[in-house]
C-alpha cells in the first residue's frame, strides 16, 4: 500500500543526477504500481524553462516497457517546476504556498512531504537550513530530507556538516543515500547470511580465508576530471559504497530486523576494522590505452596537469573480532579498466585429507553488477567412468532463474524505502563518522608529500601491473 497526497520536492531538478536517477526512479516505482497517482511531485531549480521543458527532459531516462507509454503522460501530469534560488526565502515561501494549496485542495490533515537534496555540497546546507525554515509542515506533518554524497570530504569536514545539518534535521527525518544499498544483491545479502543456516555455520575464520569486493568499470572520468581530480576513487567509491558492502557481509546477526538494529551491527562491525596499514596500498591512474586510442587520465583537460590523482586501489583491511581475526578483506576499485563488474568474493580454506592430493577452494561469489549472480565453486567428480575432479559452479543467475521478475534501479528501491520512512538501507551518522575515522589518515598519507606515485596502468587493463602480487600477497589465492 502506498501513501496517499504525498508531496515530493526535488531539489536541483535541472541537474545530471535528477534527470538520469532521480525523475527515472520515481517514474519506475510509478510504472511497478508503487507510487499512487495522488503524489504531487515538484522540482525546484535555478534554471528558467517552462512545465513542458521540465517534462520533456526528465522523460529523457525514462524507462518505458510495453505497455507502460500511456503512464508517461500520467506520470507526467504529476510533475510541476518551480524557478526559483537556493539562497533567498522566496523561492521557498511560494513553494510551500503552492504545496499547501495541493494539501488543501486534497483535504490533507497530516502533510508528507519528501525534499530530496540532488544538489551541489556548496549549496546542501544553504537549502536544508531554508527548507526546514520555511518548508516543514512542523508537528502537524511527517518531513523527510533525502541526501546525497558527497558527506565531506574527510572526517573533520564531514562532522563540521553533520554540526550543521543536525540541529536542523533530527536523525529520523534524514536519508543519507548510499545508492549501492539499494542495489538488489546488497539488499540480498541479509537474507542470504540469515536465512540460510549452512552459510551461517561457516561464515567465520575457521572456515574462510579471504574476502574480497571489487568495483571495476569500464570508462575514465570522460569529462568528469573537474570533479574526480579532487575526489579519487577511494572517496568516490571505496570509503562509501564498497565499506557499506562489507558492513553487511561481516556484520554480526541484528537483534531484529529493524533499521536500528542493522545500523547497531554495521556501527560495530566499521569499529572493528583495524586502522588501515598506509603502506600496504596498492594506488594507480590510468595512462592511454595501449592502441592508443582511449585518452589517459592526465589528457582530460578538465584536470590539473601533472595530477597523481588516484583512479585506481586496492587496499587490505582486518576486522579485530572473534569471528574475522586473520582474515584479509581486500577492497579494489578502479576506472578505465577491461570491464564493467562489481564483484563480492568469499574464499574458502583449502581442504587438506587423506584422499584427494589437490582440491580447489571454495568460492562464494556475489555479482552485484551486471548479470546480477550468486554462485559457488564446488569440486565435484567429473561424470562418467573416470574419477577425476572438476570445479563446477553451483549457479544462481537471475537472469535465469528470475526472468519474470523486475530488478529494480537502487534509486527506486531507495525512494520506495524512504516513501515507507524505512531507514535500514540509509548511512547513519555514525556510521559516516566511523568510515571517515578509517580513511582520513590514509587519505592524509596519500595525498601528502610521503604518497607514493600512483602506478599508471593502460586504459583497458585489468589495473596496475602489481595487481597479482597485491593481491596473493595479502591472502587471496588465485586458482586459475
Ligand atoms: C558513484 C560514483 O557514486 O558511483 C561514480 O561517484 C561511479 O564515479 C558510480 O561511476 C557507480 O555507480 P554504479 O551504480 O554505476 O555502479
Amino acid at each position: 500500500p502506498f501513501k496517499e497526497n504525498t508531496v515530493i520536492v526535488v531539489f536541483g531538478a535541472s541537474g545530471d543526477l535528477a534527470r538520469k536517477k532521480t525523475f527515472p526512479a520515481l517514474f519506475g516505482l510509478f510504472r511497478e504500481g508503487y507510487l499512487s497517482d495522488t503524489t504531487r511531485i515538484i522540482g525546484y531549480a535555478r534554471t528558467k524553462m517552462t512545465v513542458e521543458e521540465f517534462h520533456s527532459r526528465i522523460k529523457e531516462h525514462f524507462d518505458i516497457r510495453d505497455g507502460s507509454q500511456d503512464l508517461v503522460g500520467r506520470f507526467l501530469d504529476m510533475c510541476t517546476y518551480e524557478s526559483a534560488q537556493y539562497d533567498q526565502p522566496e523561492g521557498y515561501k511560494k513553494l510551500t504556498v503552492g504545496i499547501e494549496e495541493f494539501e488543501a485542495s486534497r483535504c490533507v490533515d497530516r502533510p508528507h512531504r519528501l525534499f530530496y537534496l540532488a544538489l551541489p555540497p556548496a549549496v546542501f546546507i544553504p537549502v536544508a537550513e531554508r527548507v526546514r525554515k520555511y518548508c516543514h509542515p512542523g508537528k502537524n506533518g511527517v518531513a523527510r530530507l533525502i541526501v546525497e554524497k558527497p558527506f565531506g570530504r574527510d572526517l573533520a569536514t564531514a562532522r563540521e556538516l553533520q554540526e550543521k545539518l543536525a540541529p536542523l534535521w533530527k536523525e529520523d527525518e534524514l536519508f543519507r543515500i548510499d545508492h549501492y544499498l539499494g542495489k538488489e544483491m546488497v539488499k540480498n545479502l541479509i537474507p542470504l547470511r540469515f536465512a540460510n543456516s549452512f552459510l551461517h555455520a561457516c561464515w567465520n575464520n575457521q572456515y574462510i580465508s579471504s574476502i574480497q569486493i571489487e568495483f571495476k568499470e569500464p570508462f575514465g572520468t570522460e569529462g568528469r576530471g573537474g570533479y574526480f581530480d579532487n575526489i579519487g576513487i577511494i572517496r568516490d567509491v571505496i570509503q562509501n559504497h564498497l565499506l557499506q558492502v562489507l558492513t553487511l557481509l561481516a556484520m554480526e546477526r541484528p537483534i531484529s530486523g529493524d533499521a536500528e538494529s542493522i545500523r547497531n551491527e554495521k556501527v560495530h562491525l566499521l569499529r572493528a576494522i583495524k586502522p588501515l596499514n598506509k603502506e600496504n596500498v596498492l594506488v594507480g591512474q590510468y595512462a592511454r590505452s595501449e592502441d592508443g586510442k582511449k585518452p589517459g587520465y592526465l589528457d582530460d583537460k578538465t584536470v590539473q596537469p601533472g595530477s597523481k590523482c588516484i583512479t585506481y586501489a586496492a587496499l587490505t583491511l582486518e576486522i579485530c573480532n572473534e569471528r574475522w581475526e586473520s582474515v584479509p578483506v581486500i577492497l579494489r576499485a578502479g576506472k578505465a579498466l577491461n570491464e564493467g563488474k562489481v564483484e563480492i568474493r568469499v574464499q574458502f580454506k583449502e581442504t587438506k585429507n587423506g584422499i584427494f592430493s589437490h582440491v580447489s577452494r571454495n568460492e562464494l561469489v556475489i555479482r552485484v553488477q551486471p548479470n546480477e549472480a550468486m554462485y559457488m565453486k564446488m569440486n565435484t567428480k567429473i561424470p562418467g567412468v573416470s574419477n577425476r575432479m572438476v570445479v563446477s559452479d553451483l549457479d544462481l543467475t537471475y537472469s535465469q532463474r528470475y526472468n519474470k521478475f523486475y530488478i529494480p534501479q537502487a534509486y527506486e528501491s531507495l525512494i520506495r524505502d524512504a516513501l515507507n520512512d524505512n531507514h535500514s538501507n540509509f548511512v547513519r551518522d555514525d556510521e559516516l563518522d566511523i568510515s571517515w575515522s578509517l580513511f582520513t589518515p590514509l587519505l592524509e598519507y596519500l595525498e601528502g608529500p610521503d604518497g607514493p606515485d600512483p602506478v599508471p596502468y593502460p586504459y583497458g587493463s585489468r589495473g596496475p601491473p602489481q595487481l597479482n602480487d597485491y593481491l596473493a600477497k595479502n591472502g587471496y589465492v588465485y586458482q586459475g
